[in-house]
């Protein structure tokens, strides 16, 4: 094949080796590649995407009709290195015939484990008690200094029982939690494995201990998370959210944080990203948050890198993808 002939790639980040290999040995593809772990400045992006017949991006990559416009008529595919799609301007790809990849299911182990770990050092103070460590403030064992909440006997409410919310449910079970509500648009049948209890989100509210969201990010789930929603927790609840910043407005939670309306939240993701290190958020001892780390394992990203190749040579070849978004 001739260089015209080649299938122009960009990638929008420095990828793990796993993906890498798989787009420089296809040889129907000339690869452009950001190389670099820190994102593509937009007009970087809306230069290079252009004449692009495949765009493998990430999450903080905002693909809408500006950057679908720059890339051109060329474009066939665009394939995410991520379970999230709210980055992507669905309705402008889809009257375009672009087809999306996306990487479901490889991440959710490690993001359910993420939101364990989160939820267990935020109901159980670990950053503070590193930090009383650290400074001198341990002076003894006192019964009364740093108590949290424990799972054991308690009530967890999952706001979206998708394939990440049900496996945080199935590794949280074991910690002796009495019951797990779960809401969501209906009922699903895959909740019995964990006793779980389809309820009203109102239910779910005044009922849990745990509030943990893992639903997706959509007009119906942007800043469902606001003040009636944190009136309603009870004032010894912890808040937990792996899902995307944007579910939640951080101006309430913060009222609610410092007011003692609920008593605490573990974040893996913010508004915005990275939050600003002078953010009030980041004064509260009861808020622990985290840099959008939960699907950061070696191996993971890894399969990710890999699978975000497979999805974008086959949105080339016209062959199925092995995740495809259904648009
Ligand atoms: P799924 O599509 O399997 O699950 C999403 C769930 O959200 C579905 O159960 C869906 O319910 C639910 N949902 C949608 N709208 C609502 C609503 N209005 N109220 C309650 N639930 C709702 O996706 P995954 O579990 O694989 O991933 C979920 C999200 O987690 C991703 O979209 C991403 O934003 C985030 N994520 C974050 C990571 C991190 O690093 N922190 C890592 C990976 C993912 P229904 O079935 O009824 O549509
Ligand atoms: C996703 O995949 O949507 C996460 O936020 C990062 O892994």
């Amino acid at each position: 094949m001739s260089a015209r002939q080649l299938m122009k790639v960009f990638v929008t980040r420095r990828i793990p080796q796993e993906g890498m290999k798989l787009l420089q040995k296809a040889s129907m593809c000339d690869v452009l590649v950001w190389d670099s772990d820190e994102p593509v400045p937009r007009a970087e992006l809306l230069e290079k995407v252009e004449g692009a017949h495949g765009l493998l991006c990430l999450l903080s990559d905002r693909i809408d009709a500006e950057v679908l416009d720059a890339a051109g008529p060329n474009l066939k595919v665009i394939s995410t290195m991520s379970v999230g799609f709210d980055h992507l301007a669905i309705e402008e790809i889809k009257k375009r015939g672009i087809r999306v990849g996306y990487t479901p299911d490889v991440l959710t182990d490690a993001t359910a484990e993420l939101t364990v770990a989160l939820l267990l050092a935020t109901a159980r103070r670990l950053p503070e008690g590193i930090q009383e460590v650290k400074s001198g403030g341990w002076s003894s064992w006192k019964p009364l200094w740093l108590c949290g909440y424990g799972l054991s006997g308690s009530t967890v409410g999952v706001i979206g029982l998708g394939r990440i919310g049900l496996a945080i449910a199935r590794r949280l079970k074991p910690f002796g939690v009495k019951r797990l509500l779960y809401s969501g648009r209906q009922p699903k049948p895959e909740a019995r494995e964990v006793d779980g209890e389809h309820v009203p989100l109102d239910t779910l509210l005044r009922e849990s201990d745990f509030v943990v969201v893992s639903c997706s990010l959509t007009p119906d789930t942007q800043e469902l998370c606001n003040k009636a929603f944190f009136s309603k927790m009870k004032n010894t609840a912890v808040f937990i959210n792996t899902s995307r910043g944007a579910v939640v407005n951080q101006e309430d939670l913060l009222e609610a944080l410092s007011s003692g309306q609920i008593a605490a939240a573990g974040l893996d993701v913010t508004t915005p990203e990275p939050l600003p290190t002078d953010h009030p958020l980041l004064r509260l001892n009861n808020c622990v948050v985290l840099p959008h780390i939960g699907s950061a394992t070696f191996s993971t990203r890894g399969v990710m890198a890999q699978l975000s190749a497979h999805n974008l040579l086959a949105g080339l070849t016209g062959d199925p993808m092995p995740s495809e978004l259904k648009l």
